[in-house]
């Protein structure tokens, strides 16, 4: 399942070709470097630094002389990335520049990857990178890996990636970070009290699970994952038309999100405690499934009233909420593709962040900023709580009417934590439609590499 992008990366710089990146203002400088009948061809061919240009520039033996490739100042860190897969096969090597390095050199990888589990022959030219002076090559590798991971997770159709097969891949994948792993599946989730995880998953042959995942001495800072794992959203009984059912597979994002930034974590050990829950179910339609109008308890003890089917995923993760409330984790954060109205709000690429914590606020939206994965904080609105208002039970899971959907989406899992110090809700899109540098077409961890930047800065030793 798994590719490694870490492979892209060479110690041996001797041979490397140039790979430079270039500004508006570094151009003059770079072409008097290159010298002149190379510079003539790169303007010949339009080439003059700006953003998602390049050129390659041949050597006289028929081979690749260097790469130029145009960034603009203040834009897309990864722009440098533009086209990494049309490159000639090669090693390359960053030239020194005004870019941040190695954020040019992750964008570089991440825009390596490709999903070729269905490929018959792979196309992949084998391109390579040496790591720059002064870049932790070994950390940005891993946090390409560890995207990667996460990208083949979502981009595996539901037919291999059905709760068992999420769990089995989370299974390994715990064996790996030597973390340990639990699991409670079908009727023990009754048992165990998970009643809306088992709620939702019931209606599919393939039965529900809640996954159970710690790492890190006990005495430490207590940091809690939480994902969305539903595998596939039909929509349940209010079924999804076409279009909107097409792109579900994608629906388990917010679990592969919660293992990526956790992978990113345990590697660059962090001393926290981490702990990871992915509610993973599917939600189907068969005799068995839940209805609109049903009331269901929860393991917080809130009877919750169904509004609509398709409204899935608040309503496994608020059992996993429940759950990961009842230690009182120092930080708590939730990953899902909860709402479509937090793309018609934002769009695909910046996902809104919850939290009633100012100062995690101003660091969420910072510290996107400053790794490229961005956010926008909303409001978890506290006069649109009464939307939420159930006739029959303590709580309707949706709103009645058709506006703030993203927000009383995350008003609704407020209600299930009370004791975590701390907790921020990331309603993600989890895929990128259209392919952008560093971003290809398919499933993306977004938020994963602003968690660990920002589990670094809080609990990162100093030493
Ligand atoms: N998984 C969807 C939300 C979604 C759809 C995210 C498309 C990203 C892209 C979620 O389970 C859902 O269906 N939400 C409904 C909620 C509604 C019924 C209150 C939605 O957003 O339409
Ligand atoms: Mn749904
Ligand atoms: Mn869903």
């Amino acid at each position: 399942l798994h590719q490694s992008l870490v492979a892209a990366i060479d110690p041996a710089a001797a041979s490397a070709i140039p790979f430079a990146v270039v500004t508006r203002d570094n151009w003059e400088e770079v072409a008097a470097r290159i010298g002149a009948p190379a510079t003539a061809f790169a303007r010949a061919q339009g080439f003059d630094g700006k953003a998602g240009t390049s050129v390659v520039l041949p050597s006289p033996e028929g081979g690749v002389a260097a790469v130029l490739a145009g960034h603009p100042e203040g834009g897309d860190p990864f722009s440098p990335a533009k086209g990494v897969t049309s490159l000639p096969a090669g090693l390359y090597r960053l030239e020194p520049g005004s870019a941040d390095p190695s954020a040019t050199l992750l964008g570089l990888l991440l825009g390596l990857y490709a999903f070729t589990r269905y490929k018959g022959k792979s196309e992949a030219r084998d391109i390579r990178f040496v790591v720059p002076d002064g870049v932790d090559g070994g950390e940005v590798g891993r946090q390409a890996d560890a995207v990667a991971f996460a990208r083949d997770l979502v981009n595996t159709p539901a037919n291999d990636l059905g709760p068992a097969e999420l769990e089995a891949a989370a299974r390994a994948w715990a064996a790996r970070m030597r973390a340990s792993f639990n699991s409670i599946v079908g009727d023990d989730l009754l048992a165990q009290n998970f009643p809306l995880i088992h709620a939702v998953g019931r209606a599919s042959s393939r039965p529900p699970r809640l996954i159970d995942i710690t790492w890190g001495e006990t005495f430490r800072p207590k940091v809690t994952l939480v994902g969305k794992g539903v595998c596939f959203d039909t929509g349940g009984l209010n079924i999804k038309p076409d279009a909107g059912m097409l792109l579900m597979k994608k629906d388990m994002a917010g679990a592969a999100t919660a293992l990526a930034a956790a992978q990113m974590i345990i590697e660059a050990k962090l001393p926290v405690r981490l702990r990871v829950l992915i509610p993973a179910v599917e939600n189907a339609i068969s005799g068995s499934a839940f209805r609109p109008g049903d009331v269901i308890p929860s393991r917080k003890g809130l009877s919750v009233e169904i509004g609509n089917t398709d409204a899935e995923g608040r309503l496994v993760l608020a059992d996993a909420l429940a759950l990961a409330d009842e230690e009182e984790p120092d930080l708590l954060l939730d990953f899902a593709t909860l709402t479509g109205a937090a793309r018609v709000a934002l769009g695909p690429d910046l996902p809104p962040a919850y939290t009633d914590d100012e100062d995690l606020a101003a660091a969420l939206v910072a510290t996107g900023q400053s790794v490229n994965d961005p956010v926008w904080r909303m409001p978890l609105w506290k006069r649109y709580e009464s939307m939420l208002d159930s006739k029959v039970a303590d709580i309707n899971h949706i709103s009645g009417g058709s506006y703030a959907g993203s927000v009383t989406a995350a008003l609704f899992l407020r209600r299930f934590v009370e004791r975590a110090k701390s907790w921020a809700h990331f309603d993600i899109f989890g895929w990128t439609p259209v392919a952008r540098p560093g971003r290809p077409e398919g499933g993306e961890p977004q938020t994963a590499r602003l968690v660990l930047s920002l589990v670094r800065q809080r609990y990162g030793a100093s030493a």
